[in-house]
């Protein structure tokens, strides 16, 4: 859905743009920036609402390519979203991370790097957009990011209304050079300065957790990354997760828990550990954003973050965030998520080194006993009705998990007999 579209839907968010709009270009028209009106919270929830009401999914270029980002990159990037069936799986933000800034024009304007991005940031948006994609960017709260580039402070409006005028519909925004700052009150700065630039741009704020963000940023950005960064490999994935699962409250339509972006295709762990990876993205409702080359995916990685039967569960409209419901306490996990049209997703997951068998009753899921029809979301088969009337043992819900692997089931209960 276009950003146009999405304001149609919203006549409050509409109002609520044409009024930023209005500021903006009065500001503007002087020369000034405009003077920052006290934050309000009232109409936080209904942008927010409207910029994510299910996990945000695209593509961002730090986890592979790192500062290593040019126009060619961007364009290819855009092509292949479209031609591998990314776009159609529901990846529509195309995010530039790190280093694609240089410097600061006199009027404070900032650069983009002349040479990795000779025809511009308005251009490069406009070819994104004409893919039907969207278009993300980087910054960060203090005066440098992570990688040293120049940063946002003292410049939040100015920066605000020079990516609204490019077309920016994402902006993830770093926590580097900040410690000394108050990361609630900063954020919502920057949330004031993207509306007054009067386009809806999504927020995706990035202080790693350490100011608590599942507590307050839910009505200041879409999403808030919960832990460090993720690495390539399957411990960072096990220590992202345990940080990630404590924070489920905080989670649901219009702001989401941040994991950190995918690993998938990127080369450091086994193929079944990609699923699992994967797999607990979505049943934690984590933000999808692929973090490999989609110009050269294997037909592996293809499986993975095309699966449509996962990415179903990580954008059901409903938003819960799934939670562990069984501790196993020798490497065995399983984890419910709750969906929309009754069904629930059911992950087991297997942390240690052999294959263990898992098992569920439907009272530890939510489910009335009786009859429920199961389906196998890796595997694309359906496996039956399944009948659990909670009175013997035996009839407990049964697979086998591969090492660092995971089976994962969407399970609807049947109709009670008449
Ligand atoms: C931080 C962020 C990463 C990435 C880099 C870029 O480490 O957490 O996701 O954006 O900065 O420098």
């Amino acid at each position: 859905m276009t950003i146009t579209a999405y304001l149609r839907k919203d006549p409050a968010a509409l109002a609520l743009a044409a009024l930023f709009a209005v500021s903006v270009l009065a500001a503007c028209g002087t020369g000034k920036t405009a003077k920052e009106p006290p934050a309000g919270p009232a109409p936080a929830a209904a942008a927010a609402a409207v910029l994510a009401p299910v996990p945000p999914m695209g593509f961002n270029t730090w986890n592979k390519f790192g500062c290593n980002v040019d126009e060619k990159l961007i364009r290819e990037t855009a092509d292949a979203m479209v031609e591998t069936g990314m776009l159609d799986a529901g990846y529509r933000y195309l995010v530039i991370d790190d280093c694609w800034q240089v410097d600061r024009d006199a009027g404070g304007r900032i650069i983009a790097d002349p040479q990795r991005f000779p025809g511009g940031m308005k251009a490069l948006a406009d070819y994104v957009h004409g893919k039907g994609l969207l278009f993300g960017i980087y910054s960060d709260i203090g005066p440098k990011t992570c990688a040293g580039r120049p940063g946002a402070a003292g410049s939040f409006d100015i920066d605000a209304a020079t990516y609204a005028e490019w077309g920016v519909d994402y902006i993830k925004v770093d926590w580097c050079n900040c410690d000394d700052l108050d990361a609630p009150a900063e954020y919502a700065r920057f949330r004031d300065a993207l509306r007054r630039s009067g386009r809806p741009i999504v927020l995706s704020i990035c202080e790693w957790g350490r100011n608590d963000p599942w507590k307050w940023a839910k009505g200041v950005g879409q999403l808030w990354r919960t832990t460090a960064d993720i690495g390539d490999s399957w411990d960072s994935v096990v220590w992202i997760v345990g940080a990630n699962s404590r924070h489920a409250d905080a989670a649901g339509p219009g702001g989401w828990n941040d994991p950190d972006m995918l690993e998938v295709g990127n080369g450091g762990m086994t193929f079944d550990e990609y699923k699992t990876h994967f797999s607990l993205w979505a049943i934690m409702a984590a933000p999808l954003m692929a973090g490999n080359d989609l110009r050269a995916m294997t037909d592996g990685t293809r499986a993975i973050l095309l699966n449509k039967e996962v990415i179903a569960v990580d954008q059901d409209p409903l938003g819960a965030q799934g939670r562990v419901v069984i501790e196993r306490g020798y490497g065995g996990q399983v984890w419910m998520k709750p969906l929309a049209d009754g069904s629930k997703a059911v992950a087991f997951v297997n942390y240690s080194k052999g294959e263990l068998v898992q098992y569920v009753r439907w009272s530890q899921i939510g489910l009335p006993p009786g009859p429920a029809k199961v389906r196998d979301l890796w595997a694309h088969e359906d496996k039956g009705i399944h009948t659990d009337t909670g009175k013997n043992y035996g009839e407990r819900f049964q697979v086998n998990v591969p090492a660092h692997g995971v089976v994962m089931v969407r399970i609807w209960p049947e109709p009670p007999a008449r």
